[in-house]
């Protein structure tokens, strides 16, 4: 098929970031973490508060998690045992669109529906039993407004959802109000959270040296626990920090947020975010191809492309109908890594802010940052270059800084988060 050399090597580069312009977005996301806390409108990070602190470790008892918030709805029954030890007791999940079949994320499902999906999971892990009182914990991971840990208002979609009915509304009212025209009268839903929150309260119920929460997959964003100095009790903040805007965005970064469902919103998570890294590839390959392609790349294809040239040939094929050879697929894994490096390099930057912050003008102290997520921990180069990108940051303070992959936090978080209301 012939690429054309000159405008793969221009796309290459438009995703190549180096260390000071690294460094600069680094100083930015702290700038507005810093001003978002005084409220200034100039900060793009909302840093939403979550009305949790950390939890003691103590937490036990049997509880339901929900998570909600990315392509599979998924709901436990868990009893937890102290000190990050629980078991799981029944579990239920389910995708919320299935081509063909249903879609409760697009614009023609209703509030209703959606929830009344998401309570027909929860049944599932009851076995029947509408006896037995329950609390609730939720994982809901979209931008929320709370005045309290027990309910939390949707101030957008992200991550394309657009379920009708559900921007402004209060998420476990439509929740306790779907699990009751359900018949379940003994499940209350006390708690909801972020993901971020979840992975950082999971990761923290076993070890307390954990003050950054992450969660890098079909979204991306990040929260931590803000001490407040000696004002008032620390606090979790939820940052959606995919929300950052201050970028040089490249003119396919430009040309995706155009054709998204929300334009100017989430620009740094439609750099970085498993939910956008196949649809920049596809962008970069519409321009090298001087036309426009029938489908999209996904971020499992430019896995499959890193990984072996003769399966990313016919991956390319088969999307873009266009018959591709090994050399040719080959010539392009530095366009499908330049994406990958560029969204990982961006998310330590975001770290590195956090990092920053949070050391104020004291030193950085020994720490984890918690992370979950597919995209940190199945896709190729983004954990080596996370690291290099850190120590490309922090220098020598890089070694006080562990990232740790905290697969499942989700669940976990949820029910501590239900047994954090209780004790409150
Ligand atoms: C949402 C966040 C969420 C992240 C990861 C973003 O699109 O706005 O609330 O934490 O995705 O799921």
């Amino acid at each position: 098929m012939g690429l054309n050399e000159a405008k793969l090597a221009a796309a290459v580069a438009a995703f190549t970031l180096d260390t000071d312009e690294l460094q600069a977005v680094a100083a930015a996301f702290r700038y507005d973490i810093e001003r978002g806390l005084e409220g200034n409108t100039e900060s793009t990070l909302p840093v939403l508060p979550a009305y949790l602190g950390l939890p003691t470790g103590e937490e036990q008892g049997e509880y339901l998690a929900l998570d909600f918030g990315g392509t599979n709805v998924r709901v436990l029954r868990l009893r937890l045992l102290g000190h990050g030890n629980f078991t799981t007791l029944a579990k239920a999940a389910a995708p919320l669109r299935v081509s063909g079949q249903y879609d409760y994320t697009g614009s023609s499902a209703t509030a209703t529906e959606l929830f009344d999906f998401i309570a027909g999971q929860v049944d599932a892990v009851l076995d029947g039993d509408h006896q037995t009182p329950y609390r609730l914990g939720h994982t809901f991971s979209f931008p929320s407004s709370q005045k309290d840990l027990r309910d939390a208002r949707l101030l957008h979609w992200t991550k394309e959802f657009a379920t009708s009915g559900v921007e402004g509304a209060y998420v476990n009212a439509l929740l306790q109000e779907a699990l009751l025209r359900r018949g379940i009268g003994n499940v209350q839903p006390t708690a909801v959270i972020n993901d971020t929150v979840a992975v950082l309260l999971a990761a923290a119920y076993e070890r307390g040296d954990t003050y950054i929460g992450s969660i890098y997959a079909t979204g991306q964003n990040n929260c931590y626990l803000e001490s407040y100095g000696e004002q008032r009790p620390a606090m979790i903040l939820n940052m959606e920090s995919g929300n950052f805007g201050k970028l040089l965005p490249n003119a396919y970064d430009l040309q995706l947020d155009a054709g998204s469902e929300k334009p100017g919103r989430q620009r740094l998570e439609k750099m970085v975010s498993g939910r956008y890294l196949g649809a920049l590839f596809t962008l970069a390959m519409e321009d090298i191809q001087g036309r426009p392609l029938s489908s999209s790349f996904t971020s499992q294809d430019m896995a499959v492309l890193l990984s072996d040239a003769a399966a990313g040939a016919e991956a390319l094929q088969r999307l873009f109908g266009i018959s591709f050879s090994a050399a040719e697929a080959a010539a392009l894994q530095p366009l499908a890594a330049a994406i990958l490096r560029r969204s990982a390099r961006l998310v330590a930057a975001a770290y590195t802010g956090i990092l920053w912050h949070r050391a104020g003008s004291g030193p950085i102290v020994p720490q984890q940052i918690a992370i979950d997520g597919s995209v940190y921990e199945k896709m190729p180069l983004v954990q080596e270059t996370l690291t290099q990108a850190m120590k490309e940051l922090l220098a020598e303070d890089a070694a006080k800084v562990q990232l740790r992959l905290a697969a499942g936090g989700s669940g976990l978080g949820a029910a501590l988060a239900a047994a954090m209301c209780k004790e409150q």
